[in-house]
């Protein structure tokens, strides 16, 4: 089996869907159940036997050490963090609390728990850390895009604790031996997507006739891979990834925000268009621009592509459509993961947004 954390989030839960729908192996997935953690995600995996949910901090060491000594798992697969750079932006300290202090504490669980493992389990043992393509910092409209060489310039605290994190795992690598993998993603998008997010943000947003918040001038590019395709990369990294080694994980899809904007809108006229017919383009607002808003993020993910021959299955234009579909599907699920905390969020950001 394999014990995944912060598996009842947005990439997680996904990776924990597909695994259980893939292959044979069970799956032990350890999430603290934040604003971002959500059970009802995982509401197919209840019955199944082969998902074993444990509510719990990645920072709990004696926790995480009783959990690798009953289930003996072959590999961790990290997802547990803080995930959200507008909230980094307004209390950075979680941020650290888990995505530093607590990758530090699971290392060294896993880290005592490898070591006395025999030498056959010991050899055959995987911890993939999964990152951002953030902690590279931001690109000019002319820079190439990013490769596994290129510096740590993290510039939010989300990204810097990312990094922070990253480099305690390649650490944990060159000087304990530790058996790591290390990913560096861009931005995901898909089902089960919190909607405090670009996409599912504008999606529920136009759904619910309120303004569409876009920060600055729009042209900010992110690359956007499909929810599916970054867990199928994982999977990839874990089966034939060379240890102490980082992949970054793209879709070649570099947009500006106001495209994806503009896309989801058109996609929303012709799924399910507005009463009055007009475009829900029509509530497109510009908004004050985020602190330090990095410009452009892009990923050159040849390598990935070259070593373990992983490619995306989705384009842009498939994965938007299936992710406004699902959206348009899951009108309960969104209802219910806007909760008390989510409004709280929504009016600390954007204030009192237009009804
Ligand atoms: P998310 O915020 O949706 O989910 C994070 C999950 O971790 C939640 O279920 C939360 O309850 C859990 N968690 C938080 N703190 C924890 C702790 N201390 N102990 C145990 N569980 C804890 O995030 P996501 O978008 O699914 O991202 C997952 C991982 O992928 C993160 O490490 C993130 O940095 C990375 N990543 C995300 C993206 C993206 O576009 N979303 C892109 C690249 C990399
Ligand atoms: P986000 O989904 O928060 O991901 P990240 O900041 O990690 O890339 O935001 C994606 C882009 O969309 C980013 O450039 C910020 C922008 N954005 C808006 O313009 N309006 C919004 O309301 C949000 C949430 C994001």
């Amino acid at each position: 089996m394999i014990l995944v954390t912060g598996g009842a989030g947005f990439i997680g839960a996904n990776f924990v869907l597909d695994w259980l729908a893939g292959s044979t192996e069970a799956v032990v997935n350890l999430d603290k159940l934040t604003y971002a953690g959500n059970l009802q995600t995982l509401a197919s995996a209840s019955d199944n036997p082969r998902h074993v949910f444990v509510q719990g901090d990645i920072g709990d060491t004696s926790l995480v050490a009783r959990l690798l000594a009953e289930h003996r798992p072959r590999a961790v697969v990290n997802f547990a963090a803080e995930s959200h750079v507008d909230r980094s932006i307004h209390g950075p300290e979680d941020f650290v609390q888990t995505n530093v202090l607590g990758t530090f504490r699971l290392l060294e669980a896993v880290r005592g728990h490898w070591a006395g493992l025999p030498e056959v389990e010991k050899t055959a043992f995987r911890f993939l850390h999964v990152s951002t393509d953030e902690v590279y910092g931001t690109l000019s409209a002319t820079d190439r895009a990013f490769t596994e060489t290129n510096r740590y310039e993290p510039n939010s605290p989300y990204s810097a604790s990312k990094a922070a994190s990253d480099h305690l795992v390649r650490a944990w690598h060159h000087t304990y031996g530790l058996p790591v993998l290390t990913t560096n993603c861009s931005n995901n998008y898909g089902p089960y997507h919190f909607p405090e997010k670009l996409i599912p943000l504008m999606i529920v947003n136009a759904l619910a006739g309120k303004s569409l918040p876009v920060y600055g001038d729009g042209m900010q590019v992110r690359d956007w891979l499909y929810v599916k395709d970054h867990c199928s990369a994982i999977r990839r990294v874990l089966e034939a990834g060379k240890l102490g080694e980082t992949y970054n994980v793209g879709g070649w899809n570099e947009k500006p925000n106001i495209e994806i904007v503009h896309t989801v809108c058109a996609l929303l006229d012709e799924l399910k268009p507005r009463d009055d017919g007009k475009s829900y383009a029509q509530q497109i607002s510009y908004v004050t621009d985020r602190p330090g808003h990095d410009r452009r993020y892009a990923i050159n993910a040849r390598k990935l592509e070259r070593e373990l021959g992983w490619k995306p299955a989705e384009t842009f234009e498939s994965g938007i459509r299936k992710t406004v579909e699902w959206y348009l599907a899951n009108a309960e699920w969104v209802r219910n993961v806007q909760s008390g905390a989510y409004r709280d969020w929504v009016n600390k950001q954007y204030g009192a947004t237009p009804a």
